[in-house]
């Protein structure tokens, strides 16, 4: 086993450290405040080919592997979650699904604008009721012959106004339960797309997320990604890969609360000396490094199976599961350790703190990842 990163992976990393830590660190408290989206942070991490980097470069990606784009989320995201977000569904799902299942022609008129940052996507599946329950598409996509004529709901959909691209999942033949639901690339300006107001987020407060209604959309028939009957199984694969950029969300917060933790434990003085000296402050910051390090190197692991094209469904719920369980482990400690100081704003845990909540809900929640652990154990 080799545990070495190349050179290319440590450039990447350091690229989007030193973006995180110069640029995204100026603004993030007032963003968090005023719930702003961050579009001049999301056109300069176009610009350093982050938006589309896992994509191949014949499509106008960066052509890197899940690795490095695992390195670069935990960075991001050790600053700020709102932006390292965007990049995550960007990526994974939205260019990843139209990538793997679309046609050339697709590929060429909707992955590369988004592999190149012009455009942002969204990717549309939750909706008021169907969360977890992901089979239960109320949304309709019926054949007209040459288009679908969409109408329903989605909901919680992250970049779901400054997104320009959907990828939309519907039912279309209700009878067939999830053997009849499609997956589609939309143009978010479609006549009959409304959204419903910014979400008052607790945390990730500046990324949009907003629900999505369709009236009467017309979908051209050439928008649908693979064959009829495809969609469930397009999702279920898309965020297969979705989880891995999650996980290694998590690990950024957490290490982000982590070394907040370290730095405020060697300055801050009680009892006659700093409080690291405290066995109390120094075994939590073991256990946190340590939990860390283990989430760390299970996204490392789905990464690698992702990339040697071995399967990574299980490997990278697993991810998840401890990676979004340590970051509110992590984060809730951090906050302890900081005192009443961990309570306001301007020491950043309580916000990476709430920012670690979310990933224990998204891209299917703690106990969505135990349920597929559970049966992949099952059926071994
Ligand atoms: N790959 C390929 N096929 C898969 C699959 C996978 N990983 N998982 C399931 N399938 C297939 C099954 O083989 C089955 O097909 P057949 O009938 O042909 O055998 C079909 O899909 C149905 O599978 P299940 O019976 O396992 O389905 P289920 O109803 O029990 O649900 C689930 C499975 C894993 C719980 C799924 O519903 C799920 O993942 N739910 C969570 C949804 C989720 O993650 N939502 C996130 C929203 S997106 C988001 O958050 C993005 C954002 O904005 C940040």
């Amino acid at each position: 086993m080799n545990f070495e990163f190349t050179e290319e992976q440590i450039m990447i990393r350091q690229s989007a450290r030193d973006y995180a830590q110069r640029e995204l660190i100026k603004d993030v408290l007032e963003r968090d405040a005023k719930a702003e989206f961050p579009a001049h942070h999301v056109k300069a991490l176009a610009e350093l080919g982050f938006l589309g980097m896992l994509v191949d470069t014949k499509y106008d990606g960066g052509g890197m592997d899940t690795v490095s784009y695992v390195l670069a989320m935990e960075e991001i995201s050790k600053i700020d979650s709102s932006v390292s977000v965007i990049m995550s569904v960007n990526n994974s799902l939205v260019c990843y699904g139209i990538e793997a299942f679309g046609t050339e022609a697709q590929k060429e008129k909707w992955l590369k604008p988004l592999a190149r940052g012009e455009k942002i996507g969204a990717f549309l599946l939750s909706e008021p009721e169907a969360g977890s329950d992901a089979t239960s598409q109320r949304t309709t996509a019926i054949d007209k012959g040459d288009h679908y004529l969409v109408n329903g709901v989605k909901n919680w959909i992250t970049s779901g106004n400054s997104a320009s691209t959907y990828v939309l999942i519907a039912q279309t033949h209700p009878e067939k339960g999830h053997k009849g639901i499609n997956a589609f690339v939309v143009d978010r300006h479609s006549p009959g797309i409304t959204l419903g107001p910014h979400e008052d987020k607790m945390g990730m407060r500046s990324s949009d997320t907003h629900s999505v209604m369709f009236t009467d959309v017309v979908v051209p028939k050439e928008n649908r990604l693979g064959e009829d009957g495809f969609g469930f199984k397009f999702a279920m694969k898309t965020l297969e890969g979705g989880r891995i950029g999650i996980a290694a969300q998590a690990v950024g917060i957490a290490q982000g609360a982590f070394e907040r933790a370290l730095q405020y434990s060697k300055e801050r003085k009680a009892f006659g000396t700093e409080i690291i000296n405290h066995q109390s402050i120094s075994f939590k910051l073991a256990e946190m490094h340590t939990r860390i390090e283990a989430a760390r190197y299970f996204c490392l692991k789905s990464a690698w199976l992702k990339d040697q094209g071995k399967p990574y469904g299980t490997a990278s719920a697993m991810a998840k599961y401890w990676a979004a369980e340590t970051a509110m482990y992590v984060t809730t400690e951090a906050v302890q350790i900081h005192g009443g100081y961990g309570y306001v704003k301007e020491y950043h845990v309580e916000r990476l703190m709430r920012e670690a909540k979310l990933t224990q809900i998204y891209e299917g929640t703690s106990e969505i990842q135990l349920m597929i652990i559970s049966r992949a154990i099952a059926n071994d």
